[in-house]
């Protein structure tokens, strides 16, 4: 069982107090988050589960959530997020993958948005949600998962191939308790530096040295149709967090939702 004393144990936090919350199992901890927002009982709230019985991806995919992965969701509220909610991704990405690079040494890169990949393969994910009640917005569940104990032979055929996780990359287990509270640790430092600079210009930085995906040739799908994807190549990115890209017909596009797939100079 994860163990929320060792996880308060490794907390380093100077801005946030959170509560932890640890479950054996749930339906997806994005959902619990959002109820602890939406019942307004601390302003930053963790919620990490063993197994996710409904583990929820971006795009509407489901997130395979077996024992020894982190699925793990920070709700935090409005007045702390000030408005910045389509960056919340972007620092979760950096946050985490600057933990697992600490922690174990992998070289994480981060695939636009906030794919984290090692060796183009993904070993992990973040999917952040706005939470509104009767129109307005009270904050952001930000969710994140890690492929951290799990065996290449454990993930479904369609994962094997595109994923791997720390245990295929190292070769032994790590401490979800001690992971969990260096991400948690991580995005805490990474909104000290927002409150003392009133900027999220550090977090933009972070992002361009972290990011795999500026320079690269992409497939870009800017919506959930493939008709309206496109081959170009991703050239920057915008303060907001959204991603600049040059169409092979010269056309310049300003892309803030959808996904981008990295290509091989020689794939069409
Ligand atoms: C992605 O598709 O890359 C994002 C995956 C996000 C998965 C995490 S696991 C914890 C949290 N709870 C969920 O249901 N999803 C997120």
């Amino acid at each position: 069982m994860v163990d929320p004393l060792l996880i308060a144990s490794h907390l380093e936090t100077k801005r946030f107090n959170p509560e932890v919350i640890v479950l054996e199992k749930t339906y997806s901890t994005n959902a619990v988050a959002k109820d602890q927002l939406l019942s307004c009982t601390s302003s930053v709230t963790v919620v990490i589960a063993e197994i996710q019985e409904h583990g929820k991806g971006r795009h509407d995919r489901s997130w395979h959530s077996p024992r020894g992965g982190i699925f793990m969701s920070i709700a935090i509220s409005e007045d702390l997020i000030k408005g910045n909610h389509p960056l919340m991704g972007i620092l979760a990405g950096c946050a985490t993958a600057s933990a697992i690079r600490d922690l174990f040494g992998l070289s994480v890169h981060l695939k636009w948005p906030n794919d984290l990949l090692v060796n183009e393969l993904k070993i992990g994910g973040i999917l952040s949600e706005l939470v509104t009640k009767g129109g307005e917005i009270i904050g952001v569940v930000i969710g994140i998962g890690v492929n951290q104990n799990i065996a290449i032979k454990d993930l479904p055929t369609e994962l094997r191939g595109i994923s791997t996780s720390i245990i295929n990359e190292l070769g032994h287990n790590t401490s979800v308790e001690q992971l969990a509270a260096k991400i948690i640790n991580s995005i805490d430092s990474r909104f000290d530096t927002f409150y003392a600079e009133s900027s999220f210009n550090a977090i933009i930085s972070e992002w361009k040295q972290l990011g795999a995906t500026i320079g690269k040739r992409v497939s870009v799908y800017p919506s959930s149709k493939s008709d309206d994807s496109f081959v170009g190549t991703a050239i920057g990115m915008n303060d907001d967090g959204s991603l600049l890209i040059i169409k092979e017909d010269g056309e310049q596009i300003t892309l803030t939702a959808g996904e981008v797939f990295h290509l091989r100079n020689e794939e069409k």
